[in-house]
């Protein structure tokens, strides 16, 4: 399949073809696909990687179209394979999905136009571990030796999942924290306040309620107090060391509110450069590269 699905399976020399592209984008390269349409088939909410993947294709003269799940044939059964390949009939020259099935791509074969994975459950997202990796990039101008704490709801989150994958293949030592529940054997355990103390980039994870069986049996204020990044413990950071976060931020759970636009933070950098890493994956893709 065309496009990009998952980064596991994407060498290393690829993955920094895509973000010396995105840098260049980020320094005003222009390219354009006039004539081109694509769609943005979202079942599950986003704000960012929707809008995001959008605006790429706004910056590159494509045009983009959304997609109402819930005023559409979905709900009378059609299944993704028949919606995807219904958009590929109309003419549509690419697609970016989330879906809230594992790898739902594997349902895709036979698929034609680039496939751009907008994150699957709890499986991936690749488009987020780019932009992140672009901003560690630019902040430390290599990942060889870096240290990043995973920080949170581990075991519900693609986005440590996806990241910790490649961090590691790229030579970054990765580190998981926050409660005992959510932690599965995506590093090796460090407390938070070893994390701020050691750790270059404290990669911070939203508390994601909407997929937990049970509920935590912890306030928000325990939980902030406990795990999570408050002003004291930014106070107590490796020197150069960074805080970032995919968003949505649950603020006063794992950030505090202060925390989210301190001078540590790149949160909202990290949102920039997600426009600049689909405007380079779109670019790659149409031009037979991915
Ligand atoms: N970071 C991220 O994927 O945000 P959205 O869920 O808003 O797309």
């Amino acid at each position: 399949m065309k496009g990009l699905l998952t980064l596991k399976t994407i060498p290393k020399d690829m993955i920094n073809e895509i973000i010396s592209l995105a840098l260049d984008f980020k320094n005003g390269l222009k390219v354009t696909f006039p004539g081109k349409k694509m769609v943005t088939l979202f079942y599950e909410n986003s704000t960012r990687t929707q809008y995001s993947f959008q605006m790429a294709m706004l910056n590159l003269g494509i045009t983009p179209m959304s997609f109402n799940l819930a005023g559409s044939s979905v709900y009378k059964g059609e299944t993704l394979y028949d919606t995807v390949r219904t958009f590929e009939a109309l003419g549509v020259d690419g697609v970016v999905i989330r879906h809230t099935q594992d790898v739902y791509y594997k349902d895709l074969e036979g698929v034609g136009i680039p496939i751009f994975n907008g994150g699957d459950g709890t499986s991936d997202h690749p488009t987020q571990t780019l932009l992140d990796l672009m901003t560690i990039y630019e902040e430390f101008g290599r990942y060889e030796g870096l240290k990043v704490a995973m920080v949170g709801d581990i075991s519900h989150s693609r986005v440590a999942h996806g990241n910790a994958e490649v961090m590691k293949r790229l030579g970054m030592k990765v580190y998981v924290s926050g409660p005992e529940q959510f932690k599965d054997t995506t590093g090796e355990y460090i407390e938070i306040d070893e994390a701020v103390r050691e750790c270059d980039v404290i990669n911070l994870l939203r508390v994601q309620f909407e997929r937990h069986q049970e509920a935590m049996n912890i306030t928000k204020e325990e939980y902030l107090e406990k795990y999570g990044m408050t002003p004291e413990r930014v106070s107590r950071m490796k020197k150069g060391g960074i805080i970032m976060h995919p968003a949505p931020v649950n603020r006063g759970i794992e950030i505090h509110n202060d925390v989210v636009e301190c001078e540590r933070s790149r949160i909202y950098k990290q949102m920039t450069n997600g426009v600049f890493v689909r405007m380079a994956v779109i670019t790659m893709a149409l031009t037979g590269k991915l």
